[in-house]
């Protein structure tokens, strides 16, 4: 058995020794062919030197040029048997017009040397010239087919070019100067924009709305992103400080300049936020309108919808821990706002979350009914009941006794005729009777709505509903008959406590003329926004208002919502912007509907989280919603290691090649010419890597985002991109006006 594998391995190795002979016989003979072929036909070497080297450098810039794209193989490499058919060719032609056509012409390429040494009768002509520009042409594509071939046999992991090109001196340059390097393309764009404004050049406005100038990539090169990519909307994760409301600033000078409707919702209210808004939009002459908690723009969330709509834009106020609750405190919003818009026309109301409160209140809702009722009952305040004197008389057991007569006795056994007696009798009794009691023993009194009890208030709206209109009618049964059979009708006001609770609180607080449309001189409107394409930056103070930008928030996203629903309805489809800074204040399901649904209308959604762990927080899987639905992720420097390898896992990875080698070192002074102690044989396996690396996340600026695009119609590779910040350049632009 030993002796078998020592055998075997005594005749593996013979086979290698013999295998790697031939191999440098191989090339013995290759390299000896190649210079007996520079040596005998050296004129056409020289003049081919030159194709090559035009190639090599055609080659360079092509590899330069598509620097990012790891997989991207440049012409040389893609063109090597091009170049050998092409060498080929041209050695045929060559030995034709060798042979058939001016021999004297390639023979006196040799003039200069060994030719001149001799005493020959050649000399240069135009047939030289020929020769050596076929000849050399020949050389020069069998040259090209030669470096074609060793740069495709070069065994290279794509990782290893990546760091030739990472670790180079330029690269490291751009990346100290980041800031700078960002703001290299802008000065450009910003002067096509000029000019085309200035010649009214709309198919160059066209061209240049349709991207926006993100700054310059990692590689030197401007970085541009497609409007119509963020359409299928932007995910922006990034540390306290890595400039996302910087980068959100393109945006905003986008809109500006082509004039598309944009609202910023700023969980953070932030005042430099809006204040480098408010530079870049009077840069291009637009304006920028506020919703805080401190403005005059009011907002009135319950104008647009019908009541489903309402439901859900306020049903975040409605919310309790119990699910049995919340149904009711949501019957309870749709009911009014059902109520509201049904006596609208009566009354010409017109919504609005005051009247909501308002009509929250059980009374003021009957109030409603009442009044329509007496319309047509005017007395229907007024009844009749037992004086207290007449009790004493003992007149009401005398009633009672007559009605039961009329009710309780069974005449079917009475013959006819004396039926008819007892009946001629009774009603002659009952109408003395009835005279009787009119008089002194009952009273007319008008009860006052304001403080009749509610049960009898209720009795009394019921007793007449047959007056109101059917759709009023149909109201009141759904807020209240409904309930009858519960402890009492009104059931649905006294679950839903937490639902009055909290409009109470909106609209008891300092924000609550917010929400008072009445004499509002601007109003925040999503559908107006859209149409005047206007820039809104709405946010309350954070620190303050921490619960009711939750509610604000989510009201703006039914609102944007039910604006995607009418274009949709409409056939339309143009941009809007909608950007949430800091979402994780405020995020929701809602969102991530919006997120969904509003792709064909041409809404934006731009989310810009400090983490998706804070959004994580918010449950219901939201932070994988949100991941999963948006289509263009930016991540800038992240903090947390769990948070850079979840994003760098998201962003995917590529097959790679990992070459080994081993370590030969020889005692002495034999290998002395050797730059280090890499030895000839080495391994190399397939293996997966990360596109971009946690630890490059890790080493992120600020400032600089790695872009991944799955939206664009080209296949962009994802790169680090240096964010030029518009607000800086602006006042740079100012300063030299200045000067
Ligand atoms: N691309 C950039 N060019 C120049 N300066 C930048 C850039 N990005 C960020 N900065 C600088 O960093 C500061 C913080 O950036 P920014 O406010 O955009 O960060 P942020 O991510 O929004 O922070 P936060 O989460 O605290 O709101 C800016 O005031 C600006 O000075
Ligand atoms: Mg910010």
């Amino acid at each position: 058995m030993q002796e078998n594998n020592l055998f075997g391995w005594y005749n593996n190795s013979n086979q290698n020794q013999k295998e790697k002979e031939k191999e440098q016989n191989k090339y013995k003979t290759l390299l000896t062919v190649a210079v007996l072929i520079g040596v005998v036909l050296y004129p056409f070497l020289f003049v081919g030197v030159i194709p090559l080297v035009i190639v090599m450098s055609l080659d360079k810039k092509d590899q330069a040029a598509h620097i990012d794209d790891m997989n991207y193989k440049s012409f040389l490499k893609r063109g090597g048997s091009f170049f050998m058919a092409l060498a080929g060719g041209f050695a045929i032609v060559n030995i034709a017009c060798f042979i058939l056509l001016i021999p004297r012409g390639y023979f006196s390429c040799y003039l200069l040397f060994p030719l001149n040494l001799l005493d020959t009768a050649l000399i240069f002509t135009y047939q030289t010239v020929l020769a050596l520009v076929m000849g050399g042409s020949g050389m020069g594509a069998a040259l090209i087919a030669f470096s074609a071939f060793v740069s495709k046999r070069r065994v290279v992991s794509k990782e290893d070019e990546r760091l030739k090109v990472t670790q180079s001196k330029d690269y490291e340059e751009r990346r100290k100067n980041s800031f700078q390097e960002s703001q290299r393309f802008t000065e450009e764009e910003e002067a096509a924009y000029q000019e085309a404004k200035r010649k009214g050049d709309v198919e160059k406005l066209l061209e240049l709305r349709s991207r926006i100038l993100l700054g310059a990539s990692e590689f030197g090169k401007p970085y541009y992103l497609c409007t119509s990519e963020l359409n299928k909307h932007v995910l922006i994760p990034g540390t306290t400080g890595s400039g996302k409301t910087t980068l959100i600033q393109l945006f905003v000078q986008h809109a500006a300049k082509f004039d598309i409707p944009l609202v910023l919702i700023d969980g953070k209210g932030a005042r430099a936020t809006l204040t480098e808004m408010e530079t870049i939009a009077s840069f291009y002459g637009r304006k920028v309108r506020v919703f805080t908690d401190t403005g005059h723009m009011k907002y009135n969330p319950i104008k647009h919808g019908n009541e489903v709509v309402i439901e859900n834009k306020l049903v975040a106020l409605a919310k309790t821990e119990s699910e049995y609750y919340t149904i009711a405190a949501k019957l309870l919003l749709l009911g009014t706002v059902q109520l509201i818009d049904t006596f609208s026309e009566v009354t010409g109301f017109k919504r609005s979350l005051f009247l909501m409160q308002k009509y929250m209140m059980p009374r003021k809702v009957l109030d409603l009914f009442a009044k329509e009722i007496w319309k047509k009952k005017p007395d229907m305040f007024v009844i009749e009941v037992v004086a207290k004197t007449s009790n004493k008389k003992g007149k009401g057991p005398k009633k009672e006794s007559i009605e039961l007569s009329d009710d309780t006795e069974d005449t079917s056994s009475i013959a006819e005729p004396q039926k008819k007696e007892r009946e001629g009798m009774d009603r002659q009794l009952r109408k003395r009777m009835e005279s009787f009691e009119e008089q002194p023993e009952t009273e007319r009194i008008r009860l006052d709505p304001k403080t009749i009890d509610l049960d009898s208030y209720y009795q009394l709206v019921k007793r007449y509903s047959n007056l109101l209109t059917p759709q009023q009618l149909r109201i009141f049964e759904r807020l209240f008959v409904r309930y009858e059979h519960k402890e009492n009708p009104f059931y649905l006001y006294a679950t839903s406590e937490a639902l009055q609770s909290n409009i109470n609180m909106l609209l008891d607080s300092e924000l609550g003329r917010l929400f008072d449309p009445e004499g509002a001189e601007e109003e925040l409107d999503i559908g107006e926004i859209a149409k005047n394409n206007e820039i809104v930056y709405i946010s309350l103070n954070g620190l303050i208002y921490s619960e009711f930008i939750v509610v604000l928030a989510q009201m703006l996203v039914h609102d944007i919502n039910y604006y995607a629903s009418e274009m949709y309805i409409q056939g339309e489809e143009k941009p809007f912007f909608a950007i949430f800074d800091e979402p994780a204040s405020y995020l929701n399901e809602a969102f991530i509907d919006t997120v969904n649904k509003t792709r064909g209308v041409g809404l934006c959604g731009i989310f810009t989280p400090q983490t998706m762990a804070d959004i994580k927080k918010l449950g219901d899987q939201i932070d994988e919603q949100l991941v999963g639905n948006v289509n263009t992720l930016m991540v800038g420097k992240t903090n947390s290691p769990l948070e850079r390898e979840y994003w760098s896992k998201s962003m995917g990875t590529y097959q790679d090649i990992e070459l080994t080698s081993v370590v030969q070192q020889e005692a002495g002074y034999s290998d002395v010419g050797k730059s280090d102690w890499t030895g000839e044989k080495g391994t190399k396996r397939n293996v997966d890597r990360f596109i971009v690396h946690p630890n490059k996340i890790r080493k992120l600026k600020q400032g600089e985002y790695i872009v991944e695009r799955k939206a664009s119609s080209k296949e962009i590779p994802t790169q680090s991109v240096y964010i030029r910040s518009v607000s800086d350049w602006i006042k740079k632009q100012e300063n030299e006006k200045k000067k």
